[in-house]
């Protein structure tokens, strides 16, 4: 049975940063103690960059960065080095800060003219690395999520052709208000997940996080992720809450 929203609502952007550092470090080694390591693909866009920032601080420990394998939810079709690049971002807020081997992180390779080949590509990967068979998904210990203004997440937009796919583990998605591919995880990877954590910031949020949280009618990309064995935690700062019926 799907799991229930766990929803956090912390008092400011800062506490709700630390709080989803806090969690996170505790996956880290709730997973490392089970299988050895912790497998998470990160989120793109701007809000998940003061948590990364927060965890290549120096100011967060017993983070085992070596038995830490790095993903990429989805990813803007451009190169790494591209200022929309979600790898880049990633990049500079934390990965090229800490002591993550090189190999333990996999991103997509979204420089590749072809779309397509690059979904392929990536998925190639992720059924190497997690030793899948045919018709397998991956578990990740953590997949991070953003919320997008429609509603969207990864880059599973509304009415595109992505939130349709049963089978693949990455698809190149076109989203037409973009006139270009987004590269992203397929709700199947995002529903198979041990722990999805949705971290959302501001005012500006509040009412798609009360479409999203409060109208099971709306039919939005957010709302069918339910990890079918898995937590889901939303985590909010109290502006991204504000129109929220229910008390927080
Ligand atoms: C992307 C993200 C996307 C993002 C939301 C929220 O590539 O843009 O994966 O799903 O999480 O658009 O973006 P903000 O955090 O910038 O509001």
């Amino acid at each position: 049975m799907s799991s229930q929203p766990e929803i956090r609502v912390l008092p400011t952007a800062a506490a709700l940063f630390q709080a989803a550092a806090t969690e996170f470090v505790a996956l880290t080694s709730d997973a490392v103690r089970t299988t050895g390591k912790f497998t998470v693909a990160l989120s793109g866009g701007s809000t998940p960059k003061s948590l990364y920032a927060l965890l290549a601080s120096g100011s967060i420990s017993n983070i085992p960065w070596d038995k830490t394998y790095f993903f990429l939810g989805d990813e803007r079709h451009v190169p790494p080095d591209h200022p929309e690049s979600n790898f880049r971002m990633a990049s500079e807020a934390m990965l090229s800060k800490v002591p993550v081997p090189a190999g333990n992180v996999f991103r997509i390779r979204a420089e590749e003219k072809d779309a397509d080949a690059a979904a392929q590509a990536y998925e190639q990967s992720l059924q190497k690395f997690f030793h899948l068979r045919p018709g397998e998904f991956p578990r990740f210990d953590l997949i991070l999520l953003g919320l997008g203004p429609d509603g969207h997440t990864a880059s599973l937009f509304p009415g595109t052709e992505a939130l349709q796919e049963r089978n693949r583990l990455v698809v190149a998605n076109w989203v037409e208000k973009f006139h270009a591919y987004r590269i992203t995880l397929t709700l199947p990877v995002l529903n198979q997940a041990a722990c999805v954590m949705f971290l959302v910031s501001g005012q500006d949020k509040a009412s798609m996080v009360r479409e999203v949280l409060e109208n099971s009618n709306a039919d939005l990309p957010s709302q069918k992720v339910r990890p079918a064995d898995g937590r889901l935690l939303w985590m909010m700062d109290r502006d991204a809450a504000s129109r929220l019926k229910r008390s927080m």
